[in-house]
């Protein structure tokens, strides 16, 4: 499998590569639009098609290059069923799969950040690891204060369905603020600091005390990437 793990180090996102298979063909999860021309060179440099980007869910912090990835390579854009997002190719419901080429992703409906957050399992093309966008971060987890978060819902979906994969899955979060690159169920189940021995009241109670700012690009970003990241000018 070839795997790459890019940065926008403006918003410390990340953005996940991914190709396995005899036709060299490729799926990128949440790339950042002021990145479109690093993937584009990326792919070409590797000799990869991009035929599919997902997003995990509607992004408050950076513009999604969905759409200008579609554009310039006719790749299809996926989201999970519930996103808002009407310029979507292709919307996934839980447990059905995104297949390129070898790999199989199977999508994974994980609300709590937001409404319509969705994790996506690598199941075949690769050692197993999850790609869980701002639901569970390493050593944390993504803030549940607006686009229909819900501390309930996010504390079920970690420990009910992403703490229930086997331990070594590794986990790829769609931000770190710390610098940290992976991580693993088994270790998150251990080590982070919100939900290790933490009751579903006392995660709730810990998010509902964050009190942070929204963020800078929030009144921009999300009108934007409801357009696939092309809002009409
Ligand atoms: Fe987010």
């Amino acid at each position: 499998m070839l795997f790459r793990q890019l940065i926008d180090l403006e918003t410390s996102s990340y953005t996940y590569l991914l190709s396995a298979g005899p036709r060299r063909e490729a799926v990128l999860i949440d790339p950042v639009k002021s990145q479109l021309q690093t993937y584009l060179t990326l792919l070409r440099e590797l000799e990869l098609t991009l035929v599919k980007t997902l997003d995990t869910h509607t992004h408050a912090d950076h513009i999604t290059a969905l759409g200008d990835l579609r554009d310039a390579t006719g790749a299809a854009s996926v989201m999970g069923e519930q996103s808002r997002a009407s310029c979507v190719s292709e919307r996934v419901a839980d447990g059905q799969t995104v297949e390129v080429d070898e790999l199989v992703l199977r999508a994974l409906s994980t609300p709590g950040h937001t409404n319509e957050s969705y994790s996506f399992l690598l199941e075949r093309g690769g050692p197993p690891m999850v790609f869980t966008g701002d639901v569970l971060l390493i050593r944390g987890s993504g803030r549940t204060d607006f686009q229909g978060g819900d501390p309930h819902a996010s504390y079920r979906s970690i420990v009910h369905r992403l703490f229930t994969l086997p331990e070594q899955t590794l986990v790829y979060p769609a931000h770190d603020y710390k610098g940290w690159t992976a991580s693993s169920i088994g270790e998150e189940k251990r080590h982070n600091p919100r939900l290790a021995g933490k009751s579903e009241a006392e995660y709730v109670a810990i998010m509902q005390a964050l009190n942070l700012p929204d963020p800078k690009q929030i009144d921009v970003a999300v009108p934007a990437n409801l357009a696939c990241g092309q809002p009409a000018a």
